[in-house]
């Protein structure tokens, strides 16, 4: 006699391995889905980042603007334009576009295009004309390398992260994110609704520049 050789046993002939998915309804099954891809997305518009990787703040490589915030840095020596070198993008992320509303008044482009983004002396930035683009990496380069008809330069002054955190909240003012990231009342007491409820603010055209101003 032969002794029983297991593996040779036809598949058909083993237990079947109970698969618990199989035996769930569909509709069960789509909500579980739905609950965790809930939760996930979720994650990113409350996820705190206290210590963003930070790429040093080194000094734009071109500056588009004889302003800079702050002391004057001298450029870095290189022709290429400055654009940014980490990938992080703030825009699904609730607090990071809260922290860039205050960086947006204590860096004082309040003075310049008004609390809100309406425009001022500055063109407006809750309307849908763009000189310079709406893209992030547009925006992130006018903060950083600045504009040659007053906007001042603020690369190497600030640190990279914070001005991702400007350009989202920059877009969040002419209603390019997601409505629930975008930040509601101030840090001070305020009648008026949050900007991101106001209706979109009139073009307001950049004003000549005559020469005399600066
Ligand atoms: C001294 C005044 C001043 C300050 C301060 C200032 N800006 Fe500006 N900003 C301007 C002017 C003027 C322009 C238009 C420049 C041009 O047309 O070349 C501009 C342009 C811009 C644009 C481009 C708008 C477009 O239509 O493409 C953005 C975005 C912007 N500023 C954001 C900011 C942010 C964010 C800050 C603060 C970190 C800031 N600005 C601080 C005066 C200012």
């Amino acid at each position: 006699m032969y002794p029983l050789n297991r593996s040779a046993l036809a598949p058909s002939a083993r237990p079947k391995a109970p698969s618990g998915w199989g035996a769930a309804p569909t509709v069960a099954r789509i909500a579980a889905m739905a609950l965790a891809l809930g939760a996930l997305s979720a994650c990113d518009r409350e996820k705190r980042e206290f210590e963003a990787p930070q790429a040093a703040a080194t000094a734009p490589k071109l500056r588009q603007s004889s302003i800079q915030a702050g002391q004057p840095q001298p450029d870095a020596p290189a022709a290429a334009p400055d654009m940014p070198s980490t990938p992080y993008r703030y825009e699904d992320n609730a607090y990071a576009v809260s922290q860039g509303k205050r960086l947006y008044r204590w860096y004082n482009c309040s003075s310049c295009h008004a609390p809100g983004g309406g425009g001022d002396w500055g063109p407006a930035l809750s309307d849908d004309k763009w000189i310079y683009g709406s893209d992030p990496e547009n925006i992130f380069a006018t903060i950083a390398q600045g504009r040659p008809n007053g906007m001042p330069s603020f690369g190497g002054h600030i640190p990279e992260d914070q001005i991702w955190q400007l350009v989202a909240y920059v877009r969040s003012l002419s209603g390019q994110l997601r409505k629930d990231v975008e930040p509601g009342r101030g840090d001070a007491l305020q009648a008026s609704p949050p900007e991101a409820a106001r209706p979109t603010e009139p073009v307001h055209p950049a004003p000549p520049v005559t020469g005399t101003e600066r």
